[in-house]
């Protein structure tokens, strides 16, 4: 294509993703929700791998956008589970173009008594299930020509924190998988790429944002002066999983208000 042509040809619709088939895992609550309903506001359908048991809020928000929501419980540390949940997409939809590997969990305790079966629970959900369900829907995208694997680091993919030596190992490791994600499925025209968001106040970190010594240092380092929100990171994710992204590949996004520049 010549630079007229490339430059002319391009427009809005390639942040569109209509017609597509989104897979979030854990989007019944929390970041996970916020990037299947932004996935939905862009036109895709949704398949959700979750854990805990209500999905109303999601359902309702998808749907309110007129588009259709599959479910699928289960835990993914059962190695089992992985194909359970890419059987059962394609049972549903027939088709995966875009996986979103949220699903994360994490463990806050002195390191000298750090339980040896917190760091494998921690690993094997935030990391080996990345790579397993990762590999597992790499191979139905091989067979599509094409897909988007989106998968969830975190400030702490570049830097230790105190007393949860499992997630800083685990989203290190995150980071090396999108890396060989990209190398490996560039030529079958999947990109890989991931979203390393900063501080927002959930689940995964509520034993330490709940504690104001805590909430006041990082917020000190935080440039924008503010934790994030969910619609700080869904403009983000629509653009990953959109044709608008097509020659990002093995790039890690902080996203974070600027505290990853700080010292
Ligand atoms: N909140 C933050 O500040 C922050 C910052 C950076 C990265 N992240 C990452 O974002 C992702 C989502 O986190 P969140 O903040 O929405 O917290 P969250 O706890 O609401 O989300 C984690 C999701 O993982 C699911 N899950 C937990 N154990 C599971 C298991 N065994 N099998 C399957 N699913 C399981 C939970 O049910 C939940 O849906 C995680 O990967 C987290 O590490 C969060």
């Amino acid at each position: 294509m010549d630079m007229i042509e490339s430059i002319s040809s391009f427009s809005m619709d390639r942040f569109s993703l209509k017609g597509k088939v989104a897979m979030v895992t854990g989007a019944n609550q929390n970041l996970g929700m916020g990037y299947a309903v932004a996935f939905a506001k862009a036109g895709a359908d949704l398949f959700i791998p979750h854990f805990t048991e209500d999905v109303s809020d999601v359902k309702r928000l998808v749907e309110a956008e007129g588009r259709k929501v599959a479910f699928i419980r289960g835990d993914m540390t059962k190695h089992e589970h992985i194909k359970e949940i890419v059987d059962a997409c394609m049972a549903e939809y027939g088709r995966i173009d875009i996986l979103v590997n949220n699903s994360g969990t994490n463990c806050f305790r002195d390191f000298p008594e750090f339980p040896d079966s917190e760091f494998k629970r921690v690993v094997d959900l935030n990391m080996m299930a990345v790579y397993y369900l990762g590999h597992e829907v790499a191979k139905v995208m091989i067979r599509q020509g094409g897909g988007k694997i989106i998968n969830i680091g975190s400030a702490l993919s570049y830097t230790a924190d105190a007393m949860c030596p499992a997630y800083v190992t685990a989203k290190h490791g995150v980071i090396g998988i999108t890396r060989s994600f990209a190398n490996e499925l560039g030529k079958y025209n999947i990109q890989c790429n991931a979203i390393c968001p900063g501080f927002l106040a959930t689940s995964v970190n509520s034993d330490v944002s709940d504690n104001p010594e805590y909430y006041k240092k990082i917020t000190d380092r935080i440039p924008q002066g503010r934790w994030g929100n969910l619609d700080d990171l869904m403009g983000c994710m629509v653009f990953l999983a959109s044709p608008a992204s097509d020659y990002l590949n093995g790039a890690d996004i902080k996203i974070d208000g600027g505290f990853s520049c700080t010292l």
